[in-house]
C-alpha cells in the first residue's frame, strides 16, 4: 500500500497539472500509484497515450498502427479493479508498444514492408501473450528499419522516424519507432529486437534504457527473423526498474521447443524476478573494463560529445569506489569482427522462409524472401544491392563452407571474451554504443556502432544514458548519448543492480522539447487511426527501385 506522505505528494503534483494522471514520464509504479489510490481509471490512462500519440505523432512518425481493442483491454482493468478481483499482473494496465516485427493476431505485422502490408498470423508471438498475461495493453505497434536490417527506422510501410531531439536526425535503430515512441511518453515501455545493435542503439539515440538478453533468455518466436545466432527481443523504457519489469514477464515463458536457443538457460533463470535485487546492489570495489578500441578518437562535433560522455560516467564510476580496467586487445574492434563474423548473410533467408511459410500466417503475403524481394516496385526499401549481406543472403545458406568457420569464429571470440573477463576479473564492460552521434537523416548507414561484439557472443547489455551534445537549432535539448554495460551470459540480475545504481548517480535522461507540453485527454468512442508518413522517405531510399 502507498504511504500517505507518498499519496500527499501525488495529491500535490495532481492539482499542479490539473489532471489526475500525468502520462509524461510516466513508469510502471506511478501508473499503478495512480490506478490503485483511485485517482486515475485504467480508460483515462490508456486515452491520454492515445490523446498523445493523436497529437503529436507527427514530430516523430513513430507509430504504425494502433490496437483497435486498447481500450477495451482498459475497461477490463477498471472492471478487475472495481470487482478488486484478484491480483494484479506485473503490467496491470501497463500501455506497451510493440515493434512491428511482433506477430499480434489483432493487428497486422509488417515488419514495415509494404510486401508484408496484410500479413496476418494467426497466433501471437508467446511474448506477447506473457505480456498480456501479465496485463500489458498492446497499444500498437512502433515503426523500424524495414524488416530490422538497418538502423536509420525508415521503412515502405512508415516512412522515416524522426530523432525527437533533433529534426535532422535518424532515432537509431532498427527499433527507432520503439526508440522515440517512449522518448516522446507515447506509452510507459516499448519492445524491440536486437540482430546486431537494434535494441541499443533507438535507446542511446533517445536517452533510454533496454536490456539486450543473453540469447536463450527469452523465446524468439513469432519475431519476424534475421539470424538463429544473433537475434534476441527486449524491452525499451525510461527507467531500469521498468526494464527489469518488463524483462520479467518476457522471460516468464521459460522454455519453449519452438525456439531451442531457450533450452541454453540455466535452470531457474527464466523464473528470476529482476526487480526484486535492484536496490541490493552497490558500485563499490566493483571492476569494470572498458574497450578502448570502441571509441573513436578523433576530435569532431560528432564524437567529442560521445567522448567527454564516456569520460564524465567513468570518472563518476571510479567516484564511486570502481576500478576501470582499460582493456587494449586490438581483438576488439567492432568493425573487424562485424567483417569477419556476422551471420546474416548465411542465415537470413533460411529463417525467413520458414517465418513466412508457417500455416499460421494469414493475409496476403509472399512465400519465400526471394519472392518478397520479387514482388513489384514499390514493395520494398531495403535493395537487396544496397547491402552486400542481404543480397548474399538471397545466394547462400548455412550450408556456404565459409559458416562453419564463421561459427568457428565466433566461438573463438566468445572465449576470448571470457578469457578478458577472467584474466581482469571483470565485473562488466563498457563502451559506447555508437563512437558518434546518431547520424543524419539521409545517411547511407547507422555508422559507428558497437554492439556486434555482444550479438555474437550472446551476452546481455544493458544501455545507459549517459549525456547529451551540445543544444543546437535543431537539437535544443542536444542529442543523447548512450553507453553499454556488458555482462557475461546470464548476469541480467547484476547489469540491472549495476545500472540502477548508476541511474542513481544523477538524473541524465530529459524529456524532448515537442513532448514537455501537456495535451488534453480526449473522451474516446474508439480507437483512433494513426496514419504513418510514408511519404517523407529521404532520397537515399528511391523505393523499389532495384
Ligand atoms: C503536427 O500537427 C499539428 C496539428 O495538426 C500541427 O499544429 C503541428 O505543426 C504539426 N507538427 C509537425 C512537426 O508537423
Ligand atoms: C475475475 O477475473 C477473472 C479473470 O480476470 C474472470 O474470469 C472472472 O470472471 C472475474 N470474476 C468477477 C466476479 O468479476
Ligand atoms: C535448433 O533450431 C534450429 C532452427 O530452428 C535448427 O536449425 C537446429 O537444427 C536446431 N538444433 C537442434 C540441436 O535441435
Ligand atoms: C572518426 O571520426 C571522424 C570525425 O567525425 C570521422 O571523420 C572518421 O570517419 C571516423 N572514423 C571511423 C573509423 O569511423
Ligand atoms: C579495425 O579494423 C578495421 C578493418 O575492419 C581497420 O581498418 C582498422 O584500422 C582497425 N582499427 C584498429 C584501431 O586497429
Ligand atoms: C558463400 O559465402 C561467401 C561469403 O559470404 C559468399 O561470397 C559466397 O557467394 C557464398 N557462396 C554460396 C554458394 O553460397
Ligand atoms: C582466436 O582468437 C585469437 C585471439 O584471442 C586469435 O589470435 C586467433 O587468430 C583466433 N583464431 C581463429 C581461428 O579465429
Ligand atoms: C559532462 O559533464 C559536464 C559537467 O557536468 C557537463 O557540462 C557536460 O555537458 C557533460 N558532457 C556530456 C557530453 O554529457
Amino acid at each position: 500500500m502507498p504511504s500517505l506522505v507518498g499519496l500527499l505528494l501525488l495529491t500535490a503534483v495532481v492539482s499542479a497539472q490539473g489532471h489526475s494522471f500525468d502520462p509524461r514520464e510516466a513508469t510502471i509504479s506511478s501508473t499503478h500509484h495512480s490506478l490503485y489510490t483511485g485517482l486515475t481509471t485504467c480508460r483515462e490512462v490508456v486515452s491520454s497515450f492515445l490523446s498523445r500519440i493523436e497529437a503529436l505523432n507527427n514530430h516523430t512518425n513513430a507509430i504504425i498502427s494502433l490496437n483497435p481493442h486498447a481500450l477495451a483491454a482498459a475497461d477490463a482493468c477498471d472492471a478487475q479493479l472495481q470487482s478488486n478481483n484478484g491480483s494484479f499482473g506485473a503490467l496491470f494496465c501497463i500501455p506497451t508498444l510493440l515493434k512491428d516485427n511482433y506477430d499480434t493476431a489483432e493487428l497486422p505485422t509488417t515488419g514495415g514492408n509494404l510486401a508484408l502490408k496484410n500479413s496476418r498470423p494467426s497466433l501471437e508471438a508467446p511474448v506477447v501473450t506473457a505480456l498480456k498475461k501479465a496485463g500489458a495493453i498492446i497499444m500498437g505497434k512502433a515503426n523500424l528499419h524495414e524488416l530490422a536490417l538497418e538502423g536509420l527506422s525508415v521503412s515502405s510501410v512508415g516512412g522515416q522516424t524522426i530523432n525527437p531531439y533533433d529534426t535532422t536526425r535518424t532515432p537509431g535503430g532498427s527499433s527507432g519507432g520503439s526508440g522515440a515512441s517512449i522518448a516522446a511518453s507515447f506509452s510507459v515501455f516499448a519492445t524491440g529486437s536486437d540482430t546486431v545493435n537494434s535494441l541499443r542503439s533507438p535507446a542511446s539515440a533517445n536517452s533510454l534504457f533496454s536490456c539486450r538478453p543473453t540469447r536463450g533468455l527469452i523465446s524468439r518466436k513469432g519475431i519476424i527473423p534475421i539470424s538463429y545466432t544473433q537475434d534476441v527481443i527486449g524491452p525499451i523504457a525510461r527507467s531500469v526498474e521498468d526494464v527489469a519489469t518488463a524483462l520479467t514477464v518476457m522471460s516468464s515463458i521459460g522454455y519453449d521447443a519452438a525456439d531451442n536457443a531457450t533450452a541454453l538457460a540455466p535452470p531457474g533463470i527464466q523464473g528470476t524476478d529482476y526487480t526484486t535485487s535492484l536496490k541490493q546492489g552497490s558500485l563499490k570495489g566493483l571492476r569494470i573494463g572498458l574497450l578502448e578500441g570502441f571509441f573513436n578518437r578523433t576530435a569532431s562535433s560528432e564524437t567529442t560529445p560521445v567522448n567527454q560522455a564516456m569520460a564524465n560516467v567513468t570518472a563518476k564510476l571510479r567516484l564511486a569506489g570502481v576500478t576501470i580496467v582499460p582493456i587494449t586487445e586490438s581483438l576488439y574492434n567492432a568493425s573487424a569482427v562485424s567483417a569477419q563474423l556476422d551471420t546474416q548473410r548465411y542465415e537470413y533467408r533460411q529463417e525467413m522462409d520458414a517465418y513466412l511459410q508457417r500455416p499460421s500466417l494469414e493475409g496476403q503475403h509472399p512465400e519465400t524472401l526471394e519472392e518478397l524481394y520479387a514482388t513489384p516496385p514499390g514493395n520494398f526499401l531495403v535493395i537487396p544491392s544496397q547491402y552486400e549481406y542481404v543480397s548474399t543472403s538471397l545466394i547462400s545458406s548455412t550450408s556456404n563452407a565459409t559458416y562453419a568457420a564463421v561459427q568457428a569464429g565466433i566461438r573463438n571470440l566468445t572465449l576470448a571474451l571470457r578469457a578478458t573477463f577472467a584474466a581482469n576479473n571483470l565485473d562488466a564492460m563498457i563502451y559506447p554504443e555508437q563512437k558518434n552521434l546518431v547520424v543524419p537523416i539521409g545517411s547511407a548507414s547507422q555508422s559507428g556502432r558497437n554492439g556486434i561484439l555482444a550479438a555474437l557472443t550472446g551476452t546481455p547489455v544493458v544501455t545507459i544514458p549517459i549525456g547529451f551534445s551540445p543544444a543546437s537549432a535543431t537539437a535544443p535539448e542536444g542529442v543523447p548519448v548512450g553507453m553499454e554495460l556488458l555482462g557475461l551470459p546470464w548476469t541480467e540480475a547484476k547489469l540491472l543492480q549495476m545500472a540502477y545504481q548508476i541511474e542513481a548517480m544523477g538524473r541524465i535522461r530529459r524529456t524532448p522539447k515537442f513532448a514537455q507540453q501537456v495535451v488534453e485527454v480526449k473522451q474516446y468512442e474508439a480507437v483512433p487511426s494513426v496514419r504513418p508518413n510514408a511519404a517523407n522517405i529521404p532520397n537515399a531510399y528511391p523505393v523499389g527501385v532495384l
